[in-house]
């Protein structure tokens, strides 16, 4: 089996060296918990290794990526223009306000069915191989009951799967369900989930990341301290002598 490495400091040696390649998988945490920079960051390795990348945005708008990934030294401009990531823009269908980016949805509202084939094609002009959907519950937004959203992700996961691509989704721990995902069929669907916590402790606070699932995959199941600096995340150990 073909191994992607997420090139994320500390992270690929629990999994076995990488992601299994060709799935999907769930990146799960509360708000400010760094999915978005775990993802971005999972893009931007792949790129540097010769991968190209496609962000779907549903959250946040393509700009403020762009400027807020800089403070990491990540120029994902100068990476679009060499066709090693495209963004597309999903945040726009929701407001109903044309964009000025590339790609994106028409402003009429909300079609799954328009919006994956624009994925799709994405993925083709550039021949992509890694993809992250940012977030899943901003997509199950469009919808009016959980039986549609569970549909669209059934698809979502289904069409991506059959272009090959790995994918990283994202989405949020439901505290009350104390379901993994929002909607309860994410987990399931997809091949490896990964938590991620936020932790007030005292006067400290604590971040961690868990592997919850990962299927094919002999992984650690320990809870890793996990650090956000300047160059991104890093994962480490629970007995290794590190600074906080
Ligand atoms: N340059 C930085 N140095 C250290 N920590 C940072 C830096 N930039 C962001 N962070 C931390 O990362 C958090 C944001 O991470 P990220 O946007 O990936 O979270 P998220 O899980 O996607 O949140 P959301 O649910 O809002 O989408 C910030 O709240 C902050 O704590
Ligand atoms: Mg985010």
């Amino acid at each position: 089996m073909n191994r992607v490495k997420t090139g994320i400091k500390g992270f690929d040696k629990l999994i076995e060296g990488g992601f299994p390649e060709g799935r999907s998988f769930l990146i799960s945490g509360g708000t400010g918990t760094g999915k978005t920079i775990f993802a971005i960051q999972f893009l931007i390795n792949g790129a540097e290794e010769g991968e190209p990348g496609i962000y779907l945005t549903l959250d946040e708008r393509p700009e403020l990526i762009r400027e807020d990934m800089l403070r990491f030294g990540w120029n994902i401009r100068k990476l679009e223009d060499n066709n090693m990531i495209n963004i597309i823009d999903g945040t726009i269908a929701k407001i109903g306000i044309p964009s000025d980016e590339e790609f994106s949805l028409p402003a009429t509202g909300f079609d799954l069915d328009k919006l994956l084939l624009e994925l799709m094609k994405a993925i083709k002009k550039v021949k992509a191989k890694r993809v992250v959907i940012d977030s899943i519950p901003a997509l199950g937004m469009n919808f009016e009951n959980e039986h549609d959203i569970r549909k669209a992700i059934l698809k979502t996961i289904y069409l991506l799967s059959r272009a090959g691509v790995t994918t990283i989704l994202t989405t949020e721990i439901d505290p009350e369900s104390k379901r993994i995902g929002k909607y309860g069929v994410e987990e399931f669907v997809s091949d490896g989930v990964i938590i991620l916590y936020y932790m007030g402790l005292g006067t400290q606070s604590n971040r961690t990341l868990h592997i919850r699932k990962m299927r094919a995959t002999k992984h650690s199941e320990d809870l890793h301290p996990l650090e956000i600096n300047e160059q991104g995340i890093i994962i480490r150990n629970i007995d290794e002598d590190y600074n906080i």
